[in-house]
């Protein structure tokens, strides 16, 4: 099969299928650069537009319905316009936004977050996974009084903190050491090479834009050993992975980070990013502790995402539910794995719980050099293909399964997957 004409043809019938969506692309392009304001959303020909949502479906502006495997890339866990959260953020709305002060539901979240998770005594909230991630580094610098922090290659903290192989050209400039994921040798060497200078280490529990590649648990063990020596900071950004479990992957790994950074969909699905951590390290935003750390954000304590939180977490983030969502995920990952392999195909799966990544290639996958030279053709035609079977998942391959993916949708899929066969 010739795969260049295979991957031409599913573009023109997607293309030929979607005219509303060709129509609105061509408006984006003339104001928005590349079409869209978040570049991951595109994919060619063009991404679909989607007019509404409910549920686990979206429903695009030519009339097609999607099942969301993609769950917004994390921030979706809850499905589409939970009732208890929409009605929270009505509520907060309805007495107010612009407020200017502080008010009662920042308190109640912020009580709600420090309770599940051991290591958090303190928290503060931004707009975004990527802030919180740049305030936890402000902190690291300025409690250790160093400039150099360990980040590892295909890391992904946030538009400015994003790494290949190297830096990227939109990130910050911090004093960057690159180490391979997974590569406890490699950490140990730069903590000696730079002996007394490492401010932390930033960390993904599982590498998520990577392509759901599991961290090591022996590995992050070593993160947390090498920091104590050193007197470094351990970061664990769990923004992506803070839904294994109501304490996060840190509750399942039995480490304690001395901050974790938080995102997606704590905030209800709103605009939420968050940082916190032990109270020795957060006190440096507390001038009645000595701290000369400002933290600004004009829509940091947003009513809508203060109240949609805090309705989040006490009705439908439930233990249960989290518990579930995991083992739904594991067993649909097991089960696409074990697909492949009966139809012999050049696919694999990795991930974690309700995280997970199709890969062209066989696996397994430990690392993103695993990555290297396997068929993008094959990961585009498997998109085409769950697309035009009516099930939405990154053109990456990358799966956040929601609260409202059930077992039957399980199933469902497994027989779309069965009948991939380029
Ligand atoms: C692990 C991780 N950290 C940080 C971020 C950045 O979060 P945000 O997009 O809210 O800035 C992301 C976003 O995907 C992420 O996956």
């Amino acid at each position: 099969m010739d795969l260049d004409a295979a991957v031409a043809e599913a573009r023109l019938r997607y293309a030929d299928a979607n005219p509303t969506s060709a129509e609105w692309d061509a408006r984006a392009r003339a104001v928005l650069p590349g079409g869209n304001t978040r570049s991951v959303l595109h994919f060619d020909p063009f991404p679909f537009r989607v007019a509404r949502a409910d549920g686990k479906f979206l429903h695009d502006v030519d009339g097609h319905e999607y099942v969301d495997l993609l769950g917004n890339y994390t921030a979706g866990l809850l499905g589409h316009s939970p009732a208890p959260v929409l009605a929270a953020a009505r509520a907060a709305l309805d007495g107010g936004w612009a407020l200017g002060s502080v008010h009662p539901d920042e308190v109640r979240l912020a009580e709600l977050l420090t309770s599940r998770f051991d290591s958090i005594e303190q928290i503060r909230f931004t707009n975004s996974g990527t802030e919180a991630n740049l305030m936890a580094l402000a902190a690291a610098t300025t409690h250790t009084g160093r400039s150099k922090v360990i980040v590892f290659r295909h890391g992904y903290h946030g538009g400015v903190i994003t790494f290949g192989s190297d830096v990227s050209a939109v990130n910050v400039p911090h004093d960057w050491v690159l180490c391979d994921y997974n590569d406890t040798n490699e950490v140990t060497a730069a903590f000696d090479e730079h002996a007394g200078q490492i401010a932390a280490v930033l960390v993904e529990p599982m590498q998520g834009s990577a392509g759901c590649i599991p961290g090591d648990s022996a590995f992050l063990v070593a993160l947390r050993d090498a920091c104590d020596e050193h007197g470094a900071v351990l970061i664990f950004d769990e923004v992506m992975t803070s839904r294994f479990s109501p304490g996060g992957a840190q509750a399942r790994l039995g480490i304690t980070p001395d901050l974790t950074t938080l995102g997606k969909y704590l905030g209800g699905g709103l605009t939420f990013g968050a940082f916190g951590g032990s109270s020795a390290v957060m006190r440096h935003f507390d001038p009645a502790q000595g701290g000369t750390l400002g933290h600004a954000g004009t829509f940091n304590n947003n009513v809508a995402t203060m109240a949609a939180g805090v309705a989040a977490l006490e009705q439908l983030l439930t233990p249960d539910a989290l518990a579930a969502n995991h083992a739904r995920g594991e067993q649909l990952r097991e089960r696409l794995n074990a697909t492949f392999a009966a139809l012999g195909v050049e696919r694999c799966v990795s991930g974690v719980g309700s995280l997970m990544n199709v890969h062209g290639t066989r696996g397994p996958v430990t690392s993103a050099h695993d990555l290297v030279g396997a068929d993008d053709r094959l990961k585009e035609l498997f998109f085409f293909h769950c697309l035009e079977a009516g099930w939405y998942l990154a053109r990456r391959g990358f799966i956040a399964l929601s609260l409202e993916i059930a077992d039957d949708d399980v199933d469902r899929f497994i027989e779309v997957v069965e009948r991939f066969h380029p």
